[in-house]
């Protein structure tokens, strides 16, 4: 069994602290604007999940799931000193988030989910993972942000923010990307969680999300006692790196509640 591991991250700011966990496939600069801005009232620590960013791994060809990133954040918090966090996490890392939760509840202060969803994938999107698996190893990263980039963006994305996607796209290694379509491929259905989740929950989610549409986010949002939920105007799929400051005036009325 591959053993957890202490993650690469950058942290801004003081007080409790605030894990930000990166969407597919993203770095933890997706983050750079609430490090900023949160920076005031949080201990900031955006991580990159193992195999990105500055976590790189040797094997060119690893296997993921979503429990091993969730135990690699409880293996960092360990390193870093800090016991209890808000837990956020994009997309993918809203998948993460659910799966800490399971496995780690008592460490998670609140959760605050970002344009994400709760259910498995259908035998559609089962497919689909195994088809972008084999596209980025035969074609590599830039074919897959042709496809992808685009969906991701809202009404007004700046140039900046393009840039920064693209980048973080390329620097994402085929093999990892692989892996990491091929985890959420197999991940759990958090459905049945949620009615369970007892802790503060701010569920923000762009009205212009293409990949996940806001109502259904907002109707599984309901479905957990007391969350909040925030669309974030014009956002697409990535909406507090196009919103910056919409997201973290929400995030920042959420937290200081607490
Ligand atoms: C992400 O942004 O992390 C991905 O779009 C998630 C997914 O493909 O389900």
């Amino acid at each position: 069994m591959t053993e957890p591991l202490a993650l690469a991250y950058e942290e801004r700011g003081s007080g409790p602290a605030l894990v930000f966990i990166h969407g597919f496939p993203f770095d933890r600069r997706m983050w750079i604007g609430q490090l900023s801005g949160l920076a005031k009232v949080r201990r900031c620590v955006a991580l990159d999940l193992r195999g990105h960013g500055l976590s790189q791994l040797e094997e060119t060809d690893p296997t993921f799931s979503m429990d091993l990133f969730a135990d690699d954040i409880a293996a960092t918090m360990d390193d870093i000193g800090v016991e209890q966090a808000d837990i956020c996490g994009l997309s993918m890392g809203g998948y993460v988030a659910f799966a800490f939760w399971r496995r780690h509840r008592a460490r998670v202060r609140s959760l605050i989910l970002c344009d994400t969803k709760s259910e498995a994938d259908s035998d559609e999107g089962k497919a689909g993972r195994e088809k972008t698996a084999q596209l980025v190893k035969e074609q590599g990263m830039e074919t897959l942000y042709e496809n992808l980039g685009p969906k991701l963006l809202g009404t007004d994305p700046s140039d900046e923010v393009q840039e920064l996607l693209k980048d973080m796209f390329l620097a994402t290694p085929p093999g990892v990307a692989a892996a990491d379509s091929l985890a959420m491929r197999d991940r759990a259905d958090s459905t049945p969680d949620l009615a369970g989740i007892d802790v503060p929950v701010l569920w923000l989610h762009g009205d212009a999300d293409q990949l996940m549409p806001v109502d259904g986010a907002r109707a599984t949002a309901e479905k957990i006692p007391g969350a909040t939920f925030v669309a974030v105007p014009g956002g697409g799929h990535v909406a507090p790196m196009e919103q910056t400051k919409f997201a973290n005036d929400a995030l920042t009325e959420f937290l200081k509640k607490k």
